[in-house]
């Protein structure tokens, strides 16, 4: 391969008039932009912990009122990526917020697709497009580009959990904004998930004759995910991961279009080293205690803390202690599925 000319090679005369004319050289840059066999990566990978976090998110909570802030969150965001753009990996956002009692995050609209995972407290609920979510801990709620929804807080004491949005993708589209909403009008009665999606393999008989609800699932209760991890272990090869994917119970599909959910258990003193992929991901601890080793950087984690995956890395995870450990990760193999590029990596 022969190495490509540089800016340097070229007369300053001539870079004067290209960049006179919005012109650039491609080749100079070509070898940044397409380097060969593995992508340039800025993601870091790193751990926040919830123990400094939450003094943080509590602060906050004193020092700016609801109103001020619409949206009461601290943005986990990547250094290696620039704080500033708010982005825990390249794809995905994530941020942990609070709720106090009698707080309501007002209704709003807009084009990035959210989920929350509850983190910790009771009492806190969703609401979207009029369907009441209560948000207990563990629970994984959607909150879907073009849905209404807001939030409130019916309990005693703080309420917190973890944001993760394609906000990244949309920005970059020039495709983000929203807009608020009046009060939505609340149907008094148990979310779908106690009611019409009660089991895999069991979805409402009219879905079958009429065009597949996009997000017919909001609420998956973590009891129910974490019962179902539990049952899968009983028959996996230790050393195999014990995961499964949250997906809609009408199509099948990764349950959100651009990001991708899945909860992972790791037995007591596992190890397990997933197949490389080219996925981004973030991890949230639900429980447990353990570390995991992402090229060669050794993450330590422990419960509510979160952590980045750059895309392309080598990762092994182990629980260190005696009881199980629950992680729920984010990741963006869906939208790298949908266009085109998904990759795994075989050992
Ligand atoms: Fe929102």
């Amino acid at each position: 391969m022969s190495e490509l000319g540089t800016l340097e090679d070229l007369p300053q005369s001539y870079r004067d008039e290209l960049t006179a004319r919005n012109l650039v050289p491609l080749w100079p840059s070509l070898r940044a932009a397409l380097p060969h066999g593995i992508p340039t990566r800025r993601t870091i990978p790193m751990v926040w912990s919830y123990s400094e976090i939450r003094p943080k998110l509590m602060e906050a909570g004193e020092l700016t009122p609801i109103e001020k802030a619409e949206r009461r969150v601290l943005v986990l965001a990547n250094p290696g990526l620039g704080l500033e753009n708010m982005q825990a990996t390249p794809t995905i956002y994530t941020g942990m917020q609070l709720i106090l009692p009698g707080e309501t995050a007002p209704n709003h609209i807009h084009t990035p697709s959210a989920v929350r995972f509850v983190v910790e407290g009771e009492g806190g609920y969703t609401v979207v497009n009029g369907e009441k979510l209560p948000m207990e801990r563990g629970d994984l709620i959607l909150t879907p580009s073009g849905l209404w929804h807001e939030h409130g807080h019916d309990g005693d004491g703080p309420v917190v959990w973890l944001d993760a949005l394609d906000l990244p993708t949309v920005f970059a589209m020039e495709a983000s904004y929203c807009r608020e909403g009046e009060p939505q009008q609340v149907r008094n009665q148990p979310d779908l998930a106690q009611t019409h999606y009660r089991r895999a393999g069991l979805v409402p008989y009219s879905s079958m004759s009429r065009p597949r609800d996009p997000y017919a699932l909001k609420r998956f209760p973590w009891k129910d995910v974490k019962a179902s991890l539990q049952d899968l272990a009983t028959v996996t090869d230790l050393g195999s991961p014990v995961q499964l994917a949250y997906v809609n119970p009408e199509t099948g599909e990764s349950c959100m279009p651009v990001l991708g959910f899945s909860a992972l258990m790791l037995r007591p003193e596992e190890t397990v080293s997933p197949v490389r992929r080219s996925a981004s991901a973030v991890l949230h601890v639900v429980e447990g205690a353990g570390s995991t080793v992402v090229d060669g950087k050794t993450l330590n984690w422990s419960d509510k803390d979160s952590f980045a995956i750059p895309t392309h890395a080598e990762v092994t995870f182990h629980n260190g202690s005696d009881r199980p450990a629950f992680l729920f990760q984010i990741d963006d193999a869906p939208m790298q599925q949908k266009l085109g590029f998904y990759e795994e990596f075989p050992a």
